[in-house]
């Protein structure tokens, strides 16, 4: 199987606090890009191996502690009985970048082992596990394109499809480190009574231009050459920041504009990317 994988970008990201499990507590318009990771495999009468190649390959493990082999563990773990598989990913997507890279890997895997099965996990018990192998895994389990979420991203608040754009992706060739960016906020407490927050009511409608991140000074703050790129990108048009970064990001009306705003900028970043929310069926529902 031939599955093209999506990576996401926050449109919006307000942190709402930090929580007694250590995690924050955030409420955030996540949208599934039409570009990202690429992943193959094939059943096997031997155990299952893992191959990376593609751009971004370099220092990503292939061996349990690569996101997409922690899936497997504990998909089988859990009871899920598939055979083997021959994994090869290629790595269009940088890793520490915002942009949900290992997160979809994750959750692509399940989905592949689900569809290979002799005995699969039951639907809900499979998504629990997207939400143990981290945040952002149960955005892309679900195959959704523009969701408003909450909780550490696991919980659905409301979906849209939005009127059609064009993204300019600005990747800085920096690795952000997610936990050193939420400590380095120094969040207030959050507790339950302050955001409880019901699933039929969505008061947070999709804005028409990206929002604030909440994360991006702190992680200005804490990566300098972050903050100096940051600045650059927005002398040509206003650019945010996805998750904890270090990707920068701008909405474009049309095709044409974003292609013209990639041109100016390329010279500040090593990678430009245009790309769009994603229109085609999510690999694992097409038939
Ligand atoms: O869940 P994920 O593996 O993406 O989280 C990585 C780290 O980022 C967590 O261990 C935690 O330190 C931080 N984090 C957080 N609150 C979130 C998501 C992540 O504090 N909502």
């Amino acid at each position: 199987m031939h599955w093209q994988l999506s990576a996401k970008v926050n449109w919006t990201l307000d942190i709402l606090g930090r929580r007694a499990d250590g995690f924050h507590q955030l409420r955030s318009w996540f949208v599934a890009l039409e570009w990202g990771d690429v992943l193959d495999f094939e059943p096997t009468n031997s155990d299952s191996s893992l191959k990376v190649k593609g751009p971004y390959a370099d220092g990503v493990p292939t061996d349990s502690s690569n996101l997409l082999c922690q899936a497997e563990d504990l998909w089988r773990q859990a009871g899920g009985v598939a055979p083997g598989l021959n994994w090869v990913l290629e790595k269009q997507v940088p890793a520490g970048a915002g942009l949900g890279g290992g997160s979809s890997n994750a959750a692509a895997a399940l989905r592949a082992l689900q569809s290979m099965a002799s005995v699969p996990l039951a639907d809900q018990d499979c998504a629990r596990l997207a939400v143990r192998l981290g945040s952002d895994v149960d955005f892309f389990y679900q195959g959704g394109t523009a969701e408003l979420r909450t909780g550490r991203g696991e919980i659905l608040l409301g979906s849209t499809e939005p009127a059609p754009f064009w993204l300019v992706l600005a990747l800085p060739g920096l690795h952000v480190a997610t936990p050193e960016v939420y400590a380095a906020l120094a969040a207030e407490h959050w507790t339950e009574s302050e955001g409880k927050q019901s699933a039929d009511s969505c008061p947070f409608p999709f804005p028409e231009q990206p929002g604030i991140n909440d994360l991006e000074l702190a992680a200005r703050d804490l990566v300098p050459a972050l903050q100096e790129v940051g600045q650059a990108l927005n002398e040509y048009a206003r650019f945010t920041m996805s998750g904890s970064g270090s990707t920068f990001f701008h909405a474009c009306a049309d095709s044409d504009s974003a292609a013209q705003l990639a041109g100016y900028i390329q010279h500040l970043v090593p990678a430009v990317i245009v790309t769009q929310p994603r229109k085609r069926e999510v690999a694992w529902c097409a038939s």
